[in-house]
């Protein structure tokens, strides 16, 4: 399978370069105040010392320490060297000697076809082009077993414009112009970034999918996933905006949790 550097656009080393600040610029979905499906998710998977887990774009591994406790065996995975570096800090002995890092783009898992229990992408299903989604989507479904599992969270075009919403909402209630009010809910919630028909992201070289709910169904579909399940992972306001806590009384905002199983065919190899 081949992807050209065009289509990935540089993005290992935008996300190499966004390693360090982390934790400054990304939402974090495994704060304390935010309600996360992948948990139970998680803690539900039967037998998981006997199992094989992936990280893909496990980034600087939050989660690595709780798979290495679980799982028989993790494969962390990421194509950027910054992302990889603190993720390999972040384990002591016992854990590394379950996981194996993998520096590489997530579309190439063919050498993995058929060997994997469970998948999962958190927050890093963002590739600008969607070509090269699919063809991630469809190598993760080759890397599991029949019966494996795929479980990721990305991030919500919709919750984006929900924002937009609200602020605009909080704006005529205060008494602001309806133009203005709309250049304010604008400018609070970083609307110029993004575009919301094709669901992208742009900011300062980084360049990330955000999904619509209907999109998860369809590609996750399309790549051969089944039983196709989306829950919301709800966020703090004061997570998610400047001024979020004058947002306390909306309902939460959110990104996308899925859940897919591969009932049906076993491992294939993946072209
Ligand atoms: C927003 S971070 C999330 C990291 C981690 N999963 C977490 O929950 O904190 C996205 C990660 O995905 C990685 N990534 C993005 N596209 C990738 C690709 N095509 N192949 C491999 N890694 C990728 C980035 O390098 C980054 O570390």
């Amino acid at each position: 399978m081949n992807v050209s550097p065009d289509e990935l656009h540089n993005q290992d080393r935008h996300w190499s370069r966004h390693a360090k600040r982390y934790d400054e610029v990304f939402l974090d979905p495994y704060g304390p105040e935010v309600v996360n499906p992948l948990w139970a998710a998680l803690e539900a998977i039967p037998d998981a010392r006997s199992k094989t887990i992936a990280d893909l774009g496990c980034g600087t591994g939050p989660l690595l320490p709780h798979l290495a406790a679980r799982f028989g065996r993790v494969l962390a995975l990421d194509f950027a060297p910054g992302m990889l570096e603190r993720a390999r800090a972040r384990l002591d002995a016992e854990a590394a000697d379950r996981v194996t890092f993998l520096a590489r783009p997530m579309h190439e898992l063919n050498d993995l076809a058929g060997q994997v229990d469970v998948a999962l992408a958190v927050s890093s299903l963002v590739m600008p082009d969607v070509r090269v989604i699919d063809r991630t989507l469809r190598s993760i479904r080759g890397m599991l077993r029949t019966g494996g599992q795929f479980l990721g969270i990305v991030p919500s075009i919709d919750a984006i414009a929900y924002h937009v919403m609200v602020l605009y909402d909080l704006a005529l209630e205060r008494g602001l112009p309806p133009k203005d009010a709309e250049r304010q809910a604008s400018a609070q919630a970083e609307r110029r970034y993004y575009d919301f028909v094709f669901g992208r992201f742009h900011y300062q070289g980084l360049r990330q999918k955000f999904w619509q709910p209907f999109e998860i169904q369809h590609r996750l579909a399309r790549a051969g996933f089944a039983d196709v399940r989306l829950d919301k992972v709800l966020y703090p306001w004061e997570d998610v905006l400047a001024d979020g806590e004058d947002l306390s009384a909306y309902p939460r905002s959110w990104d996308w949790f899925f859940q897919a199983g591969c009932a049906d065919a076993g491992s294939r190899s993946v072209s």
